[in-house]
């Protein structure tokens, strides 16, 4: 673990050397949805193959770069593409990126992803609000030895979801006419997707969408105290009574085509943010 703080310091140190402003609040965007960030003004623009100690992208969908900028003057980093535990990435390699904006200070998180929607209300193209997680990967990123500096050992997870984030994210769909739904996201390891039996067993269990990601994130975000948003696109629709197949292609096409909506929540939020 000392060896981990210490290349989190390494590249929080490297990262600050090379911009004049730290960022406030952090965006990760998921699968086909790296131009959610579209309304950026970028001012570093970083490969992620550049950055010391980083971890790199394997999926095409993802970009692979680490953005610093503002969006109507509001300080972000933004992560165009994340790294998944079905790359072969650890929990902790996956959640490094959210140390290290720990470090640079970051207060809030913003995540998005493209999900498999479990509730038969849901059309593709839908935006879901997370309000609420289960975490059924079976790997958690606090596993080890705590780093006191940076969260508690056992940190509360009541209130996972910011209900001040989550109601500007609610007006922003109001103010832009955007259906915005609100539900709970089971995180599962992938890659392989779901079985009609795992659908129903994960809609029993109170979950409206699923996929494959965001959670290890947003437990260190909670970890490292940041208030927390997630959004969630919903690319295909799993009934475990006449169950589909879900490609890839069309979850990319799907998540692409709403990234524009998803910018908007995100554009809104970010101005309605206190500095
Ligand atoms: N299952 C898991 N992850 C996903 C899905 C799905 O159906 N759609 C998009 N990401």
């Amino acid at each position: 673990m000392e060896e981990y703080v210490k290349k989190v310091k390494e590249t929080a140190a490297f990262i600050k050397k090379n911009i004049s402003e730290m960022p406030v609040t952090g965006l990760l965007t998921g699968t086909g949805l790296g131009d959610s960030v579209a309304g950026i003004n970028v001012l570093h623009a970083f490969d992620y193959k550049d950055i010391p100690n980083f971890p790199v992208s394997t999926v095409e969908s993802h970009k692979g770069k680490l953005i610093f900028g503002d969006i109507s003057g509001h300080r972000i980093v933004a992560m165009q593409g994340r790294f998944h535990m079905y790359e072969g990435y650890s929990p902790l390699e996956v959640t490094f990126p959210i140390r290290v904006m720990q470090e640079l200070g970051v207060q809030n998180l913003i995540v998005t992803n493209a999900a498999g929607g479990l509730n038969l209300s849901f059309s593709p193209g839908d935006i879901m609000l997370i309000r609420d997680h289960i975490n059924m990967s079976g790997e958690n990123p606090l596993i080890g030895p705590n780093v006191d500096s940076w969260g508690v050992r056992f940190p509360d997870m009541s209130a996972v979801y910011d209900l001040g984030l989550a109601a500007i994210a609610l007006d922003a769909a109001i103010k832009h006419d955007l259906d915005m739904f609100q539900g709970v996201y089971v995180g599962l390891k992938g890659p392989s997707l779901e079985t009609p039996a795992e659908t129903r067993f994960i809609r029993m269990i109170g979950a409206d969408a699923v996929g494959f990601s965001t959670i290890p994130e947003i437990i260190v975000a909670v970890h490292a105290g940041m208030k927390v948003l997630g959004l969630s696109t919903i690319t295909n629709v799993n009934d475990p009574d006449h169950q589909e197949k879900a490609t890839v292609e069309e979850i990319i096409d799907v998540a692409v085509k709403a990234a524009p909506k998803v910018a908007l929540i995100i554009k809104h939020v970010l101005e309605t943010l206190e500095l």
